[in-house]
């Protein structure tokens, strides 16, 4: 029997010994002093020990029992030494704490938020689109007639033709789309007027990049058709916009201009962000005071362009199957890198897209 105890206890000290982790110390307490544990099953057959031996073997078991028992107490503490209040380490609270980074909406996400939130408040609501789009969408849709100079392969990223996707309805050339403005003619051929939507997105130019181009950018689109829309909503919905992104002392210029999908068409200025075009200029645009001169943001000029606008050329409407005569509506398109660089005063359009923290940490 002592030899037995003995063995017992010797397994049971080299067990806890190289227990590895709390699982595998209550393993071993459980085998050994648990319920029905070895030492635990000798205690229980102490009436078959003769009585003579009985003091002497019950020395020996409790202090098999308490060795074992302080064994496990040790081991569980020089495991987790280092952690909890009695651990013997002391915590020093008046480190610096180890700083997780948070992130944060990238300043052009930001800016697509800001324009979008101004159009719901005018009752407009979010569509979008595919960024890999057919030639018929992006030109044909829109009026754009085959010798427009953005149907150019310099002008617009054509995708191998071979590709095995062949454009499902109309077998033309799939592309990166120029423009959001195929989305108009995608939406208008699913849902009949009245409707208003803004249509934010990538879009893609092969163009060098330098600090005011980049070969993808973004914009938002918008559009508004329904009975008796006049050049004065649009207007008006622009004039609204301009004010809240830019300040309501925003002054608004609309320059009649050309666009295929729109008749007639404008370009959209407002007055300069930075020298607030303190004296509006005559329409030769010469500056006219000293402060215009200096401005290195509107060369002087007092005016930005923000956009172009128009109303929906009928063509247009007859593509989609719309009738001209009863419906009318305007469409204007704007960059959203160009409307973050007027408003934040960035001069590099490529600080978007170089993730450098020092900069996106400041939206
Ligand atoms: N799609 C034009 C561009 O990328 C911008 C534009 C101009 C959109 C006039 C419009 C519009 O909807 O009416 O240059």
């Amino acid at each position: 029997m002592k030899e037995r105890l003995k063995g017992i206890e010797s397994e049971a000290l080299s067990a806890i010994a190289s227990a590895g982790n709390r699982d595998a110390v209550e393993t071993a307490r459980i085998k050994y002093v648990g319920r029905k544990g070895l030492i635990t099953e000798i205690l229980k057959k102490m009436d078959e020990i003769p009585p003579e031996e009985k003091p002497e073997i019950g020395r020996l078991v409790n202090e098999a029992k308490s060795k074992i028992t302080n064994a496990l107490e040790e081991r569980l503490k020089s495991l987790s030494a280092g952690v909890g209040p009695d651990s013997g380490h002391k915590i020093d609270i008046t480190l610096p704490g180890s700083k997780r980074a948070i992130g944060r909406v990238h300043p052009i996400t930001k800016t697509i938020d800001e324009i979008c939130d101004i159009f719901i408040s005018l009752g407009f609501r979010i569509v979008e689109g595919p960024e890999i789009e057919t030639e018929y969408y992006n030109f044909e849709a829109l009026n754009i007639p085959l010798e427009h100079p953005s149907r150019d392969a310099f002008d617009t990223f054509y995708l191998k033709s071979d590709s095995n996707q062949k454009p499902a309805t109309r077998n033309q050339k799939f592309l990166l789309r120029s423009h959001t403005s195929p989305v108009q003619a995608r939406f208008m051929e699913k849902n009949k007027p009245p409707f208003s939507i803004v249509i934010p997105g990538k879009v893609f130019r092969p163009d060098a990049a330098d600090a005011s181009h980049s070969f993808m950018f973004h914009q938002v689109e918008g559009l508004a058709v329904g009975g008796g829309i006049r050049f004065s909503d649009l207007k008006g919905a622009l004039t609204n916009f301009a004010r809240r992104m830019f300040g309501e002392d925003t002054k608004m210029r609309f320059r009649p201009s050309f666009f295929p999908f729109t008749e007639p068409s404008a370009e959209v200025d407002i007055s300069c962000v930075i020298c607030r075009n303190q004296k509006p200029v005559t329409s030769n645009q010469k500056p006219i005071t000293s402060n215009q001169k200096k401005c290195s943001v509107c060369g002087g000029k007092g005016w930005l362009e923000i956009m172009g606008a128009g109303m929906v050329n009928p063509k247009v409407f007859k593509n989609v199957g719309y009738d001209p005569n009863k419906v009318a509506g305007f469409a204007f398109g704007m960059g959203v890198e160009r409307i973050a660089m007027l408003k934040y005063g960035i001069d590099d359009i490529r600080l978007f897209f170089e993730n450098d923290l020092r900069f996106l940490r400041q939206f």
